[in-house]
């Protein structure tokens, strides 16, 4: 771009040009989501929400963490116009880039920040996620997910928002929740040095790689995931799908996948 050395540096991502002339997707340069390919990863997730959590074009889709689009991009091209999707971030940048360049073409979908605490993401955050309300009536969604946000919050905030997507998911309704589960075979292969998260540093109730910045990547007690679930209202539909992230052979994704159903009342 010839015009490139007029523009500030910082505004320069949003005019980069994209090869496929998909111009949703951020460039490389802004997006704070994690390393991989950001359009794969966003279709393998569509499929898992399919197969794994029954997920149909007319539902409501509630992503929270939702970043900066990677799985609302590929979600555009299934929800009908009957359903719809509603993301929300505690980075800003991340629903300022969604909000123009998704919602334009895409009405039913919508994009919020919430400016919720977390140490690594969001440090001037003026909530605790503790005690963050999500801005929701009851019993809205069909579909809830969050791919690797929980791999990133404490465990009181973390049994808050499990509290608070059983109340906003309809009965019946489905989460998709994806963790880095400390089990047996995990622990084996972090001793034996095969993982690509070294979770060595046992904390209140979780274990981290850095314990100075510990919501930089949080491992939660495999058992103790699912009791949460389980105090929350939220019924854990076996089997958890392992990850790879830890060195396994077999595994479905990276990371470890946990769907759970709302339990209605007995
Ligand atoms: C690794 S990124 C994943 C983003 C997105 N879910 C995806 O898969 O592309 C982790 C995300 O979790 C968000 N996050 C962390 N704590 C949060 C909280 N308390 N509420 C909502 N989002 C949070 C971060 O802002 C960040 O966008």
């Amino acid at each position: 771009m010839r015009l490139k050395k007029f523009i500030p540096k910082i505004l320069r991502p949003l005019f980069e040009e994209r090869d496929d002339g998909n111009d949703m997707i951020p460039p490389k340069s802004m997006s704070f989501v994690g390393k991989g390919d950001f359009v794969k990863i966003g279709l393998e997730f569509r499929r898992h929400f399919i197969e794994l959590a029954g997920l149909r074009p007319e539902h409501r889709v509630l992503d929270v963490g939702c970043g900066i689009g990677r799985m609302a991009i590929p979600l555009t091209e299934y929800l009908s116009p009957a359903g719809g999707y509603w993301g929300f971030d505690i980075v800003r940048q991340g629903i300022d880039w969604c909000s123009a360049r998704i919602t334009p073409k895409f009405p039913n979908f919508h994009f919020q920040h919430s400016d919720v605490y977390n140490k690594h993401y969001n440090p001037d955050g003026q909530v605790r996620a503790c005690d963050y309300r999500f801005p929701f009536e009851d019993d809205f969604f069909d579909f809830i997910f969050l791919t690797s946000v929980f791999t990133h919050m404490v465990p009181a905030d973390l049994e808050n928002y499990l509290r608070e997507i059983a109340r906003v998911l309809k009965p019946g309704g489905k989460c998709l929740i994806t963790f880095l589960l400390h089990n047996d075979e995990s622990a084996g292969l972090i001793r034996a040095g095969r993982s690509d998260l070294d979770f060595v540093h046992e904390m209140d109730g979780y274990f981290t790689t850095k314990p100075h910045d510990p919501e930089a990547a949080i491992a939660y007690d495999e058992n103790a995931a699912l009791l949460f679930f389980d105090r929350c209202g939220l019924a854990v539909e076996p089997p958890v799908r392992y990850g790879s992230w830890c060195g396994r052979a077999q595994y479905l994704s990276y990371q470890d996948i946990v769907v759970a159903g709302k339990r209605t009342a007995a």
